[in-house]
């Protein structure tokens, strides 16, 4: 983006419910609209409407080849978008509404332009609990695509303000529901082929849904054979910083992401410091996890990341690490 927010075209509506028919509006017009979920904040199209699902590639940045999640507003829906299998089934029964995305066989008569899919046979489908999400998609009567509000590759938006800095000249409405509960994208699991697999670690913890599978989800990486989720690229989640992890002390120079009552050696002389959750809380220090990196970045030129748990949360806030701390292009 090179515009300056003051001459940005957008406006930010704080979310209550006069709001959602402006937002609709801008929908059914094909604009793209800044929706809050549970997790993130998502740049929301028409589902149906090839030139804003476009308009959300171009915006982010976003390559051609990556398709988007399509949001729908209950199990009923789903069921008109991606053919619900047994497992999906259950797994829909126990976790939706809510911060799980399932990546099913598409129906064929699905009102989902091609673009939005990368012209692939399954679709991801995710059905969000946010009361501001769910009244968006009641009144639009239809799905909507949404990715989070992020430019491609960057820090993904828990704010408004998030998705004013990175995408505010995209955007026709923004509806302001304050920083997002959970801070961390869903979990994608896939059920198109033989076997249930982990597309991407997220805000449900693996355990929770192995427990309602009866069974173990294979990692994506760990199967050739097994389509992998296309966005999930080795450099992700990135700030500007360089990111250095397992940090057991911090360098001249350094900002630090400390998580828990242990802080690394010469803590004090970071330049800046956030801890995610000083009491060692994983779903806090989630909550807390991209607005930290945000502000780091806006500090330093590299960033010091404390060790993290790789259990629960701590999986998926590992992952986003990993990504953010990848070599980019
Ligand atoms: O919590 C969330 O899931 C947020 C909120 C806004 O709903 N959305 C989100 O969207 O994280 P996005 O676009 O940032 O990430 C979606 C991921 C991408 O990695 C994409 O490749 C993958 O889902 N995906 C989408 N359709 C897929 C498919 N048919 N098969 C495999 N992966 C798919
Ligand atoms: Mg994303």
């Amino acid at each position: 983006m090179t515009g300056k927010a003051a001459q940005l075209p957008h406006i930010v509506l704080a979310a209550r419910r006069e709001a959602i028919p402006l937002a609709v509006a801008a929908l059914r017009a094909g604009n793209l609209v800044g929706m809050p979920t549970e997790t993130v904040y998502g740049l929301a199209a028409d589902a149906a409407d090839a030139t804003a699902v476009g308009a959300i590639f171009l915006a982010k940045g976003r390559p051609r080849f990556n398709p988007l999640i399509v949001h729908v507003v209950d199990r009923h829906a789903a069921g008109a978008v991606g053919v619900l299998a047994p497992a999906a089934e259950r797994l829909a029964e126990a976790f939706w509404p809510g911060p799980l995305t399932l990546v099913v066989a598409r129906q064929p008569a699905a009102p989902i332009a091609g673009i939005a899919l990368a012209g692939l046979s399954t679709v991801a489908i995710r059905v969000p609990a946010h009361p501001v999400a769910r009244a968006l998609l009641a009144a639009f009567s239809g799905p909507l695509v949404a990715p989070s509000a992020n430019r491609s590759g960057h820090v993904s938006a828990t704010a408004a303000a998030h998705v004013v800095a990175d995408l505010g000249a995209a955007v026709a409405v923004i509806l302001d529901a304050g920083p997002t509960a959970i801070g961390i994208e869903s979990t994608i699991v896939g059920l198109a082929g033989d076997r249930p697999i982990l597309l991407r670690a997220g805000a449900v913890p693996r355990a929770a849904i192995e427990q309602v599978l009866g069974t173990r989800l294979t990692m994506a990486d760990s199967d050739r054979e097994s389509p992998q989720a296309p966005g999930m690229l080795a450099s992700h989640y990135a700030p500007a910083a360089m990111i250095r992890l397992e940090a057991t002390s911090v360098r001249p120079g350094e900002a630090l992401l400390a998580f828990g009552r242990t802080l690394p050696a010469n803590a004090a002389a970071a330049v800046a410091v956030v801890n995610l959750s000083p009491t060692g809380n994983l779903a806090e220090a989630a909550t807390n996890f991209f607005a930290a990196l945000r502000t780091l970045d806006a500090q330093a030129a590299s960033i010091a990341v404390a060790p993290i748990p790789d259990e629960g949360l701590g999986e998926a806030i590992n992952d986003r690490l990993r990504r953010a701390a990848a070599p980019r292009n």
